[in-house]
């Protein structure tokens, strides 16, 4: 089956490469409007494919959408990332333009096609891909809590010492610094509550790590973080080709899931061969449902910022 990735930057790229690696797509087709770069960065990959042993075809397109025709997915990566000290918010102007268009392009040639929404301020990126494209809201995901829980994981994995294999958790809400909710209550080692080894203390600074995981890697790169958003990413996609029908948290368009309508937020979704199959209602503690609350308060005001 066929992917299509939109932005060719750091996280594109990263996607297509994690993507083809994996084997389990039969074309990935990435776009850019920067003349040559899809082509160029489709032909580096390509040349990996004897050396890591895949079979995918990876093509590039200077924005011929004809290109991407009878995609099954599409990842809009496009857009700006943000610099050290900016937020994801801050990333509004410009990106809601490059999203809507890509958005219009991808459909138009792919009237069937599950579209991953990357860009950022990614949950008001979703929600303007629901406003905008036509497509059911089963097809149209926000990727931000695989992400953040896998940065979850590894803040988990870090504070108590073992192998990352060890933890689980999910991260819901925003994907923002500040309406992130790492689900403390439910993270576990071995099964066991984390709550068991770490003391408050230890559990508030995962917490914390994991809501500016990606500002503290912006500030080391000078620029957004690629190879766990491409990873994520990845995840997402095999998932609805291979319909595997996972548990992953996504920014999906709520209609009273979880206390809230019209906005896109993140939480659990069994992700399969119809993009979204369900959400998944987990019981949140008081504290938790109230974190939720405010999160999307915070994005709903972002959202208002839209020009459809
Ligand atoms: P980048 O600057 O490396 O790549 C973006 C690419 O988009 C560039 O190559 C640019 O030429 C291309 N582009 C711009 N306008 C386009 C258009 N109209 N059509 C096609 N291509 C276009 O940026 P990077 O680091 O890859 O980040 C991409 C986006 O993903 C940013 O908005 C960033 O904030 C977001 N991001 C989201 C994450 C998430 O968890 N949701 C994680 C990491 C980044």
């Amino acid at each position: 089956m066929k992917v299509t990735v939109v932005g060719a930057g750091a996280v594109g790229a990263s996607c297509a490469e994690y993507i083809a690696m994996k084997n389990f797509a039969s074309e990935v087709v990435l776009v850019d409007i920067k003349e040559g770069f899809a082509e160029g960065k489709a032909m580096d990959l390509m040349q990996t494919a004897s050396l890591n042993g895949f079979d995918t075809r990876v093509s590039g397109t200077t924005g011929d959408y004809s290109k991407t025709a009878g995609s099954a997915v599409a990842v809009i990566t496009s857009g700006i990332p943000r610099k050290p000290g900016m937020t994801r918010e801050e990333l509004i102007g410009i990106n809601a333009g490059i999203v809507k268009e890509v958005t219009a392009n991808l459909v138009k040639h792919s009237p069937e096609v599950i579209i991953i929404v990357v860009s950022n301020p990614m949950d008001t990126m979703a929600y303007l891909v629901h406003k905008t494209s036509g497509l059911p809201k089963n097809k149209i995901i926000g990727m931000g809590g695989a992400l953040d829980s896998a940065r979850f994981k590894y803040r988990l994995a870090e504070a108590l010492d073992c192998p990352i294999s060890d933890v689980d958790g999910m991260v819901i809400a925003a994907h923002s610094d500040t309406g992130m909710l790492p689900l403390m209550s439910k993270a576990t080692r071995n099964g066991v509550p984390v709550s068991e080894f770490l003391d408050a203390e230890k559990q508030a600074y995962v917490e914390e790590e994991t809501k500016v995981g990606g500002a503290t890697l912006t500030k080391l790169l000078g620029t957004s973080a690629w190879y766990a958003p491409g990873a994520a990413v990845s995840v997402l996609v095999h998932s609805i080709l291979c319909d595997q029908k996972k548990m992953i948290p996504c920014s999906l368009m709520l209609d009273g899931e979880y206390g809230e309508s019209d906005i896109c937020l993140g939480v659990p979704a069994i992700i399969g061969k119809n993009g979204v199959e369900k959400i998944v209602d987990i019981s949140l503690t008081d504290e938790e449902k109230e974190k939720f609350a405010t999160a999307a308060k915070a994005v709903r005001e972002v959202n208002g910022d839209l020009k459809f």
